[in-house]
C-alpha cells in the first residue's frame, strides 16, 4: 500500500552521521564496556520529591483526561515563571502545555507555517529539526552558522535564504554547540523577522543550564511577543526526559488555534504529570541547580583538560549539557574520528556532521557521565587526536 509522501519524506535517508551511535548501542548490548557520550539524558534520574507529588496526584484521582490546554495551575505556573523571567507580561491564555518540547516544536510550526512555506534553521542543528518542519508540511530550509563565529547566528546569511519563508527556527542555549547566543545576535535576529514577517519558534529547553553569559529569550525584544512561539520543556531543567511535559508560549490567538490542533492531535498531557511539574517549577531553584550543578561541574573539569593541550579545540562552551569539540588538527572528519576513537578506546562521541554541515570537523561530547569517568574519557579523547594529528603531520 501507498504511504504518504510526508512520512516516507520525513527524513533524508542515509546515515547522516549516526552510525558510530547506533554501533556503540551494538557494543553495549553484545556487553562490552563503552563510554558513552552520545546523547543528552542526565545521568540522575527524576527528583524523588517529584516522584511523590506525581504519586500525590495520581492516587488522588488526576489519572483521567486532562483540560487539553492543560491545568489552570501549571499554565499559571509556566505564565508566572515565563514572566518573571523576561518582564514579558503572560498570563495563562499565551500558555499551551504539550507532551514534551518535541510536540511543541512540531505544533508550533503546524501552526505558522502552511503548506509549501519555507521554515528556517540553523545548521549545526537539534537533530529532529529538519524532519520535524517537513512533517508540519513546510520545506525545511538549513542556514549555516560558522566555527570561525563560535557558531553565532549571522543575521545577514538569514537574510539571504529567507525567501518564502513563514518561520525561522532557533536553539539557544544550542544543542549540539553549547553556544548561548548573544544579545547582538538574537537583536539581529529579531530586526530580520520584523523585517521580513517572520515567526521565530525560540526553542529554549535549555534555559537552565547557562554557564557563561546569560539566558535571554528573544520574546522579550522590542515588538517580538506578538510574533514568537517559545517552545519550553520540563526535560532538560528537572530531569525529566520520560514524563513528557513542555509547552508553548506565544501569542493569544496562536495559542488558541494552538489548542485546537491539541485537541485533534495529543489530547493534552496527563494530569498527574502536569501536578508534579507545577510541584517541581515552584519547588524552587535549588531542584533546578541540583540538575543543572553536574553539568556545570564536568564542564569547569573539561576546560581544565582542554587547557593542557593544544590540538583539539573547544567551542565556547556556554550553555546546555555539550561540547562541541574541534578535531580538524587531526585531518579527520568528526565521523572519521568518532569511528576511530570507539575502535581504538571504546569512547562514543558524536560526529559533527550528524547534526549538519556546519560542524564537519567536530565531534559532540555529552557531559552525561560521572565527573572522573568523564575527565578521564576526556583526556583520552585529547592524547588520542594528539597522536592522529603528529601522524597526519609527518605523513
Ligand atoms: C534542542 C532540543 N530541543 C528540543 C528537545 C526535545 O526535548 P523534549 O521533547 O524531551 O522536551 C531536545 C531534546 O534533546 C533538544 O535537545
Amino acid at each position: 500500500m501507498k504511504l504518504s509522501h510526508r512520512i516516507t519524506h520525513l527524513t533524508g535517508g542515509g546515515s547522516d552521521g549516526w552510525d558510530v551511535f547506533y554501533r556503540a548501542r551494538r557494543m553495549i548490548a553484545e556487553g562490552q564496556a563503552v563510554t558513552e557520550l552520545t546523547i543528552g539524558e542526565h545521568d540522575i534520574r527524576t527528583h524523588p520529591s517529584i516522584l511523590a507529588e506525581m504519586d500525590r496526584s495520581a492516587r488522588a484521582g488526576h489519572t483521567g483526561y486532562a483540560m487539553v490546554p492543560g491545568t489552570d495551575l501549571l499554565r499559571d505556573t509556566v505564565a508566572a515563571r515565563v514572566q518573571t523571567r523576561t518582564g514579558v507580561p503572560t498570563t495563562r491564555h499565551n500558555v499551551l502545555i504539550t507532551p514534551g518540547g518535541q510536540a511543541a516544536l512540531f505544533a508550533a510550526h503546524m501552526a505558522v507555517c502552511d503548506p509549501g512555506d519555507v521554515g528556517l534553521y540553523l545548521d549545526p542543528f537539534y537533530a529532529t529539526y529538519p524532519g520535524t518542519i517537513r512533517g508540519a508540511g513546510a520545506v525545511a530550509r538549513a542556514v549555516q552558522t560558522r566555527a570561525e563565529d563560535a557558531f553565532q547566528p549571522d543575521a545577514a546569511r538569514i537574510a539571504e535564504q529567507a525567501e518564502g519563508a513563514a518561520s525561522l527556527l532557533i536553539n539557544t542555549p544550542n544543542n549540539p554547540t553549547g553556544v548561548v547566543y548573544s544579545r547582538e545576535s538574537l537583536t539581529e535576529i529579531a530586526d530580520l523577522c520584523r523585517e521580513r514577517n517572520l515567526w521565530l519558534i525560540s526553542d529554549e529547553v535549555y534555559d537552565t543550564q547557562v554557564w557563561d553569559g546569560a539566558h535571554l529569550s528573544p520574546r522579550a525584544l522590542p515588538g517580538m511577543a506578538d510574533r514568537t512561539l517559545v517552545v519550553g520543556s520540563m526535560s532538560k531543567s528537572h530531569a525529566m526526559t520520560g514524563s513528557r511535559c513542555g509547552w508553548i508560549v506565544g501569542p493569544e490567538e496562536a495559542i488558541e488555534h494552538l489548542i485546537n490542533l491539541a485537541t485533534h492531535t495529543t489530547y493534552g498531557v496527563p494530569g498527574y504529570i502536569q501536578d508534579a511539574a507545577s510541584y517541581a517549577l515552584t519547588a524552587g531553584d535549588e531542584l533546578e541547580e541540583e540538575v543543572a550543578a553536574p553539568f556545570r561541574r564536568r564542564r569547569a573539569l573539561a576546560m581544565q583538560v582542554l587547557a593542557r593541550q593544544n590540538t583539539v579545540g573547544l567551542i565556547p562552551a556556554q550553555g546546555a549539557m555539550y561540547l562541541m569539540l574541534d578535531i580538524r588538527a587531526t585531518g579527520q572528519s568528526g565521523e572519521d574520528f568518532a569511528n576511530a576513537l570507539l575502535d581504538t578506546h571504546a569512547i562514543a562521541v558524536m560526529p559533527g556532521e550528524s547534526f549538519g554541515q556546519a560542524a564537519a570537523g567536530h565531534v559532540r561530547v555529552a557531559m552525561t557521565i560521572d565527573d572522573d569517568r568523564f575527565a578521564a574519557a576526556l583526556q583520552t579523547l585529547c592524547d588520542f587526536a594528539a597522536r592522529l594529528a603528529s601522524q597526519t603531520a609527518a605523513e
